[in-house]
C-alpha cells in the first residue's frame, strides 16, 4: 500500500474549538431521566464495600494518602522484592511502586498453585462449534494448566530468540491461546502487541513497523457465525509489505486452509513448537517500571498510538478494581465472570486476563458473535454456565433490545449479580432495560469510564455501596482525584460542562506513547497544564456524579471502539477517486456513533451509488471493518474557515440529519451555511 497516511483534511482540534461529539444523545436523555438506585440491601450485606459511607471513607483516605492506600493493597500480591518507594512523581512522568521486582504471569497464574489452588478454574471458554449441527466446544483450564501452558509457549517464545524487552505481536481468535500467549509474554518480560482480529493487513503492518516487532503469533482463523476468519492470509498481506517480521508461530483453530512457508523458516505450527517445549520456565523477575505491553489506539491524526504500559502499577489497579468494580469473591465457588470484550482492546487485557486472575476468580471468554446461532446467544451461555458477573458495551445492549425482550426472557438468568458497561456513555433508556431485562431488576449496574490510556478503572460505581442513577458512571474510584475544568484548569461549578482531567497519577496510568514522548506531552499534559486531559467532555451534577458527554477532539467512538477521524479520512484519501475528504460522528442507533464521511472527487470522477460502496468496501480493506462509514455524501467542496480550517462543527450538524436532505450535499448548501456559521467556527 503507498497511500499517504496523513490527510489532507487530518488536523488535532483544540479542546476549546471542538464541541463534544454527544451524538448518542445521553444528555439530551439526562434531562428527562433522573431516577435514582439505591444498592440493593441484600447485595450489600455481603459486598466488599458495604455502604457509600465506607466508600466515602476509603475515598478520601486513598485521596489524602495514596501511598499508603496503594503501597497497602499492592501488599495483597506477590512481589520478589519489594518496592523502596510507593510513588515517584514528576509531571508527566510516574513511576509506582520504584524498586520493586514483581511479575504479572505469576501473580495471575503461579500465585495461586503455589498456595495450593492448582486445582480451581482460571479460564472457561466456549467457541463457535467446528462443525454446524455440533455442540460449542467448552474447554476448561485450571490454574495448573495455564501455569503449564503458559511456560511452555514462555520456552517456545525463548527457542525463537525472544528475550525480555522484545515486542511480541499478537493477532489471534477469541481462544485460551490468546490468553496463554499473552501471559507467556509476561512470564518472560517480553511486551506483547496485541492487534484486535478484526483490524487490516495495512493495520497489521503499521503496528508491527512502529513496534519493531520481530515475531508474530495467529491462528489459522477464529470462528465467527460459522465461518472461520481467515486471521493468517491477513497476516500474510500484511508481512508482503514488510519484512521486519521473522517468525511466524500460527495455532490451528479451524481447518481453514493457510499457506505455511511464503518465506523459508518463518512459519511454525504452535503445536509443532508446543509438542516438544519444556514445561519448566520461572517468571522473571520485572522491574514495577518495566514495560509489560503496548496497546494501539487511535488519537487525533492518521496514526495510532503505542500506549506503553507497565508492570507494577498496572497490575494493582486492574487487580482492586476489578476486586472492587465486579465485588469478585474467591471464597464463593459458584463466581464466574464474564466481560464479552475481545483480548484485543484495552478492556481485554485488564479485564479478562490481569486484573481478573489475580483475583482467583475464574474467567469466561467467548469466542464467536452475540447473535449466533440465535439472538439469545449471550443468554444461553448465562444460563448453561451460571455466570455470575457480566460487563458488555453499551452498544451490545442497543442491538439486544433491538432484537427483542423475548430472547432473554426464555432463559433463567438467575445466577447474574453485577452488571457492568463500559466504552461509550449509556443512554438511559439501555440502562432500563439492561437492569430489568437482564439483571431483573436485582443487580446494581456498573457504568465505567476509563480508556486505554487509563488502563484500569476511572469513574464508576461500586456495587453495593453507590447509588446509580442510569446514564452517569458516578464517582471517582479510590485514588483517582478526577474533576471537571475550563482550559485554564479552574474547576467548573456544579452542571456546567468542562474538561474531564485527572490531578494526580494513578498507578496504571499510561507510562508514554511508544517511540513518540512529544506526542505524549502534547496530547494528555498540555491541554490543560499540569493535569491528565482524558479527551473527554463532562459534568458533574450538584450531588457530585459525573456524566461523561463524549470526545471533545476529532476522535469518535463508534460502538464502543474508538476511531480518529483523520484515520478514516487518509484511508478515503487514500482510493485513486477521492480529492479531500472530511469525517464526522452522526446519530447510530446501534453505534451510539456512526461515520459520515463527506467526500470531493478528483476532477473526472462521478459521484455514483456504486462508488459510494466501492469507498466504504476500501476503508473497511485500508482500516478494518469497525471503520467504515455508514454514510458517504459526495460533495463539490468542503466548508471552509478563511484561515482554511474545515467547519467541522457543521459538517457534524449536516450528518446530525440538519438542514441539507439526501446524500449529495453541494457546494451552495456549504456555502450559504458556511456564511451563517463562519463567525461561530472562527
Ligand atoms: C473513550 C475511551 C475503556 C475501554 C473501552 C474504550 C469513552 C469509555 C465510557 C463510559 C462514557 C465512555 C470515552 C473515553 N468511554 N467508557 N462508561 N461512559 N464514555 O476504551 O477505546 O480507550 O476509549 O471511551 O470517550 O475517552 P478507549
Amino acid at each position: 500500500m503507498t497511500s499517504p497516511r496523513t490527510s489532507s483534511a487530518a488536523k488535532a482540534v483544540s479542546p476549546a474549538s471542538a464541541g463534544p461529539d454527544n451524538s448518542n444523545g445521553a444528555m439530551q436523555s439526562i434531562m428527562h431521566e433522573l431516577r435514582q438506585f439505591a444498592p440493593p440491601v441484600d447485595f450489600a450485606v455481603r459486598a466488599h464495600v458495604k455502604s457509600f459511607k465506607e466508600y466515602e471513607r476509603l475515598y478520601h483516605q486513598s485521596i489524602d494518602n495514596p501511598e499508603k492506600f496503594w503501597g497497602e493493597q499492592a501488599d495483597r500480591l506477590h512481589w520478589f522484592k519489594k518496592w523502596d518507594r510507593v510513588l515517584e512523581w514528576n509531571l508527566p512522568d510516574a513511576k509506582w511502586f520504584v524498586g520493586g521486582k514483581t511479575n504479572l504471569c505469576y501473580n495471575c497464574v503461579d500465585r495461586q498453585v503455589a498456595d495450593g489452588l492448582g486445582d480451581k478454574l482460571a479460564i472457561v471458554w466456549e467457541g463457535e462449534p467446528m462443525r454446524e449441527g455440533q455442540p460449542p466446544e467448552v474447554r476448561r483450564l485450571t490454574y495448573r494448566d495455564l501455569q503449564r501452558e503458559t511456560a511452555k509457549f514462555a520456552n517456545v517464545l525463548k527457542s525463537k530468540g525472544v528475550k525480555k524487552g522484545d515486542r511480541v505481536t499478537l493477532y489471534m481468535p477469541m481462544v485460551p491461546e490468546l490468553a496463554i500467549a499473552v501471559l507467556a509474554c509476561a512470564r518472560i518480560g517480553a511486551p506483547h502487541s496485541v492487534i484486535f482480529g478484526g483490524f487490516s493487513a495495512n493495520a497489521i503492518k503499521d503496528r508491527v513497523e512502529d513496534a519493531q516487532s520481530t515475531i508474530l503469533i495467529t491462528a489459522d482463523g477464529g470462528f465467527r457465525r460459522g465461518k472461520p476468519v481467515p486471521l493468517k492470509d491477513t497476516v500474510d498481506e500484511a508481512l508482503s509489505m514488510t519484512n521486519l517480521v521473522k517468525t511466524v508461530i500460527v495455532y490451528q483453530r479451524t481447518e481453514n486452509p493457510v499457506k505455511m512457508t511464503p518465506a523459508p523458516g518463518r512459519d511454525h505450527w504452535w503445536h509443532d513448537l508446543m509438542r516438544d517445549a519444556s514445561d519448566q520456565c520461572p517468571c522473571e523477575p520485572m522491574d514495577s517500571e518495566d514495560l509489560l505491553f503496548i496497546l494501539y489506539t487511535s488519537g487525533t491524526t492518521g496514526k495510532p498510538k503505542g500506549i506503553m504500559h507497565t508492570t507494577g502499577g498496572y497490575m494493582v489497579h486492574t487487580y482492586l478494581t476489578s476486586r472492587y468494580v465486579f465485588d469478585l469473591h474467591e471464597e464463593d465457588p459458584s463466581e464466574l465472570y464474564w466481560c464479552t470484550a475481545d483480548v484485543g482492546w484495552i478492556t481485554g487485557h485488564s479485564y479478562i486476563i490481569y486484573g481478573v486472575l489475580p483475583n482467583r476468580v475464574p474467567t469466561f471468554m467467548y469466542e464467536g458473535a452475540p447473535n449466533s446461532p440465535g439472538p439469545d446467544r449471550f443468554w444461553d451461555i448465562i444460563e448453561r454456565h451460571k455466570i455470575t458477573k457480566f460487563y458488555t458495551a453499551p452498544t451490545a445492549i442497543r442491538a439486544f433490545m433491538k432484537w427483542g425482550d423475548e430472547h432473554p426472557g426464555k432463559h433463567d438468568l438467575s445466577s447474574l449479580k453485577v452488571l457492568g458497561t463500559v466504552g461509550e456513555p449509556i443512554n438511559p433508556e439501555a440502562w432500563m432495560w439492561y437492569q430489568k431485562h437482564i439483571g431483573g431488576d436485582r443487580c446494581p449496574i456498573v457504568d465505567t469510564w476509563w480508556q486505554t490510556e487509563t488502563g484500569g478503572h476511572m469513574i464508576t460505581p461500586i456495587p453495593g455501596a453507590t447509588t446509580t442513577t442510569p446514564g452517569s458512571c458516578t464517582r471517582p474510584f479510590f485514588g483517582i482525584d478526577a474533576a471537571i475544568v475550563s482550559k485554564d484548569g479552574q474547576e467548573m461549578p456544579p452542571n456546567a460542562g468542562g474538561f474531564l482531567v485527572i490531578r494526580k497519577p494513578w498507578p496504571s496510568m499510561l507510562r508514554g506513547i511508544w517511540g513518540d514522548r512529544e506526542r505524549f506531552v502534547k496530547t494528555y499534559w498540555a491541554e490543560i497544564p499540569g493535569f491528565y486531559f482524558a479527551g473527554d467532555g463532562a459534568r458533574r451534577d450538584p450531588e457530585g456524579n459525573f456524566w461523561v458527554m463524549g470526545r471533545v477532539d476529532d476522535v469518535i467512538n463508534v460502538s464502543g471502539h474508538r476511531l480518529g477521524t483523520a484515520e478514516v479520512e487518509s484511508a478515503l484519501v487514500s482510493h485513486p477517486a477521492v480529492a479531500e475528504s472530511a469525517v464526522v460522528g452522526m446519530p447510530h442507533e446501534i453505534k451510539g456513533t456512526g461515520i459520515a464521511a463527506f467526500v470531493t472527487l478528483k476532477a473526472g470522477q462521478k459521484p455514483s451509488e456504486a462508488l459510494k460502496e466501492e469507498l466504504i468496501q476500501h476503508v473497511g480493506k485500508e482500516i478494518g471493518a469497525i471503520a467504515k462509514p455508514d454514510q458517504i455524501r459526495f460533495t463539490d467542496a468542503l466548508p471552509k474557515t478563511r484561515s482554511g480550517k474545515i467547519m467541522r462543527r457543521l459538517l457534524r450538524e449536516l450528518a446530525h440529519g440538519g438542514e441539507v436532505q439526501g446524500d449529495t450535499t453541494t457546494l451552495e448548501d456549504l456555502s450559504v451555511l458556511a456564511n451563517l456559521r463562519q463567525s461561530e467556527e472562527a
